[in-house]
């Protein structure tokens, strides 16, 4: 288990480039499944989640080969239909399996994920979804059990829950209904760009989907799929974080490969707290610094294009240092606050009012030594220790590598002071 030694009051400096959307590549991964011919898959960020996920695709029997940033990926018809507690355990996103086992296998047992610190995860959308085209549905023994041995038959499907539309809800049924005997709508999809590129990959794989991105999305069932390359889109989270470090503490950093509509809500509040926020003419890259006089914010997430969840956890660790009050709530994970006792460790002053954190900004944070709890948690107190004085320590290092390609090298190219070490302390209390 690994740490992160933070120096904080360094100004970052220079260029950052993105890496590709790990939740984009988790369901196009999982998608490689609809055919029996090989993909090739570009810009797979090498963080835990993706490599899990090809482990569970290994498990299952299909040949997986990485080389950098492209993943080969072939399912010869005979891969198995069951998936193991060991590998989906450790990775909440492995639901998103359900679909391309229920349209390729016609049956699937795949234990059920838990839930996670951002609360609680259920799944009934998704059951609901794939019961909707035929399946027949048990839980056993932690296991959700499908099967559908007359295959799988287009329906209209409302997807809404009561906290919104489900990202990896759209993609099952999406990936589930491709081979699926007659059309399917789906209504309140979610308009992700990653729900996008999903769709954009299954095209290529000559399945008949459109409207994706838009609320209402039809997919005509086709006999088979063949196999494609395709390069994965740039993770906007990621990119969305490095904006928020150039906000923070910086002369001016310029953040590349990203997609600036997919980034738009981030850098729209960034611009109203009175930070500098400029987009190349090609919408490609970004260039942001902090503002002379920035000022609070006031964030309520919802599904895209509106703001993410994903990204609230960063801003509050820029608004704990910003002058004035700022306010936070999350629609979607209410409970999604883990970060805020940790930046209180390091003097932020925050106050949790019924799901919504208020943030007066203080003068400065100091550094102390913090728990990481989940990924974009981990990533809020990266940044609180960036611009913390004195030295902050960061364990549980894990949790950031699920999701951010070589942080720590990233932020040592803009001229953070950071290294990783081992953390003995936690080896032993392991
Ligand atoms: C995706 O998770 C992302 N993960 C999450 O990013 C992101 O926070 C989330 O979408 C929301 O944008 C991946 O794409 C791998 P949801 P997903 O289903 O699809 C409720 C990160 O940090 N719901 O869109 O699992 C759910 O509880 C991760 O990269 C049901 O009620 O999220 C939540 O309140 C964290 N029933 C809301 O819908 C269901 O069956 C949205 O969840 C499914 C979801």
């Amino acid at each position: 288990m690994d740490k992160l030694i933070v120096e904080g009051g360094y100004k970052l400096k220079g260029t950052v480039n993105i890496s590709g959307s790990k939740n984009a590549s988790l369901p196009i991964l999982a998608a490689a499944l609809l055919t029996d011919e090989p993909v090739r898959i570009s810009r797979v960020p090498d963080v835990s989640d993706t490599n899990y996920m090809i482990q569970i695709l290994s498990q299952l029997g299909a040949s997986v080969e990485r080389s950098s940033g492209t993943v080969r990926i072939d399912s010869p018809d005979g891969i198995s239909s069951s998936a193991s507690y060991e590998q989906v355990r450790k990775m909440r996103a492995s639901i998103c399996l359900l679909g391309p086992m229920m349209a390729r296998m016609k049956r699937c047992t795949l234990p059920l994920p838990g839930g996670c610190v951002i609360g609680d995860r259920p799944v009934d959308l998704h059951v609901r979804a794939i019961q909707a085209l035929g399946a027949r549905v048990r839980i056993k023994s932690g296991n959700l059990v499908m099967e559908a041995p007359n295959g799988l038959v287009g329906a209209t499907v409302d997807m809404r829950g009561d906290n919104g539309p489900t990202v990896l809800g759209t993609d099952n049924l999406m990936m589930a209904a491709v081979l699926a005997r007659g059309t399917t709508v789906i209504e309140s999809a979610a308009r992700e760009p990653e729900v996008v590129d999903l769709a954009n990959f299954l095209n290529k794989m000559g399945a008949q989907i459109e409207g994706a991105g838009s609320r209402t999305i039809t997919i005509h069932g086709v006999e088979q799929l063949h196999g494609c390359e395709h390069t994965v889109i740039p993770d906007r989270i990621e990119a969305g974080t490095f904006m928020v470090a150039g906000a923070l503490i910086s002369e001016g950093v310029t953040i590349n490969r990203i997609c600036r509509d997919h980034v738009q809500a981030v850098a729209d509040m960034l611009s109203e707290c009175g930070h500098t926020v400029r987009f190349s003419s090609n919408g490609a890259s970004v260039y942001v610094a902090p503002g002379v006089q920035p000022k609070g914010g006031k964030i309520t997430t919802s599904p895209y294009p509106g703001f993410p969840t994903d990204m609230q956890a960063q801003m509050t660790a820029l608004f704990s240092v910003t002058p004035g009050i700022s306010v936070v709530r999350d629609t979607i994970f209410p409970q999604r606050f883990m970060h805020c006792s940790e930046l209180k460790r390091m003097g932020a002053n925050i106050k949790m009012d019924n799901g919504t954190a208020v943030i007066t900004g203080t003068e400065r944070l100091s550094g102390a030594p913090v728990m990481a709890s989940d990924l974009r948690a981990s990533a809020a107190l990266v940044l609180a220790a960036l611009a913390a004085e004195g030295v902050t320590e960061i364990h549980r290092l894990y949790h950031i590598d699920r999701g951010y390609e070589m942080l720590d090298d990233k932020l040592m190219g803009l001229g953070a002071h950071v290294s990783r070490v081992p953390d003995l302390k936690a080896v032993e209390e392991s």
